[in-house]
């Protein structure tokens, strides 16, 4: 639609349906979204709510990382996304670059590309995950795995071994529900699929497994045994269900008696759950018996990767924010929106700003499934074609936008720090656009410097106020995450002599992430650029990750 006044807005609000540019589903409250359900499911979930409590608990578990210290959440813990600022680069996807492994990132180093200095040394912000260690097996009873150092020279300094970090930057897992697939590059499909050995009639029997709408669960299997991530080389989920099944729940974390979902399974001592809640006891609640009551023993350790992605989806399923200020607005509250924030959606639904033939309806983006069979992915050059092609030539999925206030550094390549940069990326209709198709708009991009003020007032008014104070569904565990290596000299890393194994490691940061019940945090949580400027540090804000941790 064309550039709105505001008469014509208020006109519209009845409806409460904004028609938009690049067609597809018209801006409304995400909360008249249905959330895709998933056929079939029914064969496998016998109680959805204890299947929401196994997702949850494995979802926040450290001990399921190798190393006995690294969750999803560890990259995850930060409205779905992460906001570290120390060890946290990489070389682009496709480069074999160097970085300087443990930098910590200052406010100097973004935006990472600018006009006349495209040609700079690049590098992407991602999450650091794990080690580079070779699996040797799962001990009894231990969250740590028995392994040895491999020598990683891409994450390494003077000899010294650092944790290794994602060559893109982490999205949130907040409303990825509603994406078709996920990833930048959408190879976690909609359809689940594995085989599962059922017990019938009296005998083990090999199904094939095929889920539609489950691209969270395709998800999900991935980071377990991804080497960068949460696993030492050669892991099996097998043996990741010979460790879990031997170990109590959030063993080494926080649980609050006020969390909406586990708070009835936590421990009376605070930390993890009660002993009667085993992961095998969960698994038997929530999982038909064909799938792991056979008495051979075995069946449960073998149909694992099934339970831990239909978990951790039902969990993550849960993760919808839909009462933003936006979405009271378009339930009928006029007051919920400020006069810049109105002027920023007339610019952001406008013809001037394109953004909407892209990030469309109430999810924000054209790679929503209700758009199942349009194309969600798009070039808006962010980096050269040859460092990371994405989808294809470039291609990424365009992510939904809401409560991106949070979710920092921006892009596949972690290179903005701020939405204001941005937004001047998008005035400049993009960074590298040499060899092949951008995506439609970008190139007729006209933005003023108001309109780019206006449209940042308008995105920091899709978050919602449950995300920014952590409040059920968003509450969780405690969480220790590594910040990077001790460095007591610059370009030498302390030696962690505990572990003979382990001898070329750097010794680990660790900065606490305090659990919370379902009525959340007093402080609203920090930006990315409120970390990379130390502001909040003095308690204003949560997730400052100035308290120190013990894994
Ligand atoms: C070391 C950091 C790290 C860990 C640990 C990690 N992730 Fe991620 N996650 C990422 C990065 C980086 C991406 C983007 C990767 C890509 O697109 O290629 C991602 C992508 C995702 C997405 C897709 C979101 C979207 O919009 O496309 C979901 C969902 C997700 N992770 C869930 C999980 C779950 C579940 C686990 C645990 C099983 C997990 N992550 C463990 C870093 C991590
Ligand atoms: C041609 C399609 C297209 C248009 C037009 C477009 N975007 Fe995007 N947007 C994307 C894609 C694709 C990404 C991810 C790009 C990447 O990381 O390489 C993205 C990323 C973003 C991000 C970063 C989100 C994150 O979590 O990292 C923001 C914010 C954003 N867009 C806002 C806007 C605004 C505001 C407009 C209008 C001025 C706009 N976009 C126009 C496709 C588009």
């Amino acid at each position: 639609m064309k550039t709105t006044t505001f008469s014509s807005v208020l006109l519209m609000l009845s409806t409460a349906a904004f028609a938009q540019r690049g067609g597809g589903p018209p801006l409304t409250s995400l909360k008249t979204v249905p959330v895709p359900a998933v056929p079939g499911i029914e064969q496998y979930v016998r109680d959805q709510a204890a299947l929401v409590v196994l997702g949850k608990a494995l979802f926040w578990d450290m001990q399921a990382g190798s190393d006995g210290r690294t969750a999803c959440a560890s990259c995850h813990f930060h409205a779905g996304a992460d906001h570290r600022v120390q060890n946290q680069l990489a070389p682009p996807q496709t480069s074999t670059a160097g970085i300087t492994p443990n930098r910590t990132l200052t406010a100097a180093d973004f935006p990472f590309h600018q006009p006349g200095n495209l040609d700079a040394p690049r590098s992407v912000a991602g999450s650091a995950g794990t080690f580079q260690r070779s699996f040797f097996d799962v001990v009894p009873g231990a969250a740590e795995e028995d392994g040895a150092d491999l020598f990683s020279s891409r994450f390494s300094l003077n000899g010294r071994q650092t944790r290794q970090v994602t060559s893109r930057n982490t999205p949130s897992v907040i409303n990825a529900v509603f994406n078709v697939r996920n990833f930048w590059d959408g190879r976690a499909s909609n359809i689940f699929e594995g085989s599962a050995l059922a017990w019938r009639d009296g005998h083990l029997v090999t199904e094939q497994v095929r889920l539609e709408n489950s691209s969270l669960a395709s998800q999900a299997v991935g980071p377990v045994l991804n080497e960068i991530e949460m696993s030492y080389t050669g892991r099996s989920f097998a043996k990741v269900a010979e460790k879990l099944l031997t170990l109590r729940p959030l063993g080494r974390q926080a649980v609050s008696a006020g969390d909406s979902v586990l708070g009835a399974y936590a421990d009376a001592s605070g930390v993890g759950l009660a002993p009667e809640y085993s992961y095998r006891r969960l698994i038997e609640t929530a999982f038909e018996p064909a799938y792991w009551a056979a008495p051979e023993g075995g069946q449960m350790a073998a149909n694992f990767s099934l339970f831990w992605g239909l978990a951790i989806q039902a969990y993550e399923t849960t993760l919808i924010s839909n009462d933003s200020r936006l979405d009271q607005f378009l339930e009928g509250n006029t007051q919920a929106l400020s006069a810049l924030e109105q002027q920023g959606m007339r610019e952001f639904l406008g013809g001037r700003s394109q953004c909407t033939q892209c990030h469309q309806g109430a999810e924000f983006t054209a790679a929503s499934f209700r758009n199942i069979g349009r194309p969600g992915f798009f070039r808006t050059g962010v980096t050269p074609i040859e460092d990371d092609p994405g989808l294809e030539n470039g291609a990424f999925k365009s992510p939904g936008l809401r409560n991106v206030e949070f979710t920092g550094p921006y892009f596949h390549d972690g290179g903005q720090a701020t939405l204001e940069q941005v937004m001047d990326f998008y005035a400049r209709n993009g960074d590298f656009r040499a060899g092949g198709n951008l995506g439609p708009g970008i190139g007729q991009i006209r933005l003023n410097q108001q309109d780019r003020t206006a449209i940042v007032a308008f995105m920091k008014a899709l978050t919602d106020d449950r995300v920014r104070f952590q409040r059920a569904p968003f509450d969780h565990p405690s969480l220790c995450i590594s910040t990077g290596h001790e460095e007591p000299a610059a370009g030498v890393l302390a030696a962690d002599t505990t572990d003979g194994r382990f001898a070329s490691s750097a010794i680990d940061r660790w900065a606490l992430i305090p659990a919370v019940g379902k009525d959340g945090a007093v402080a609203p949580l920090q930006t990315f650029d409120e970390l990379l400027r130390g502001i909040g540090n003095d308690g204003s804000r949560a997730h400052n990750l100035t308290q120190p941790c013990v894994p």
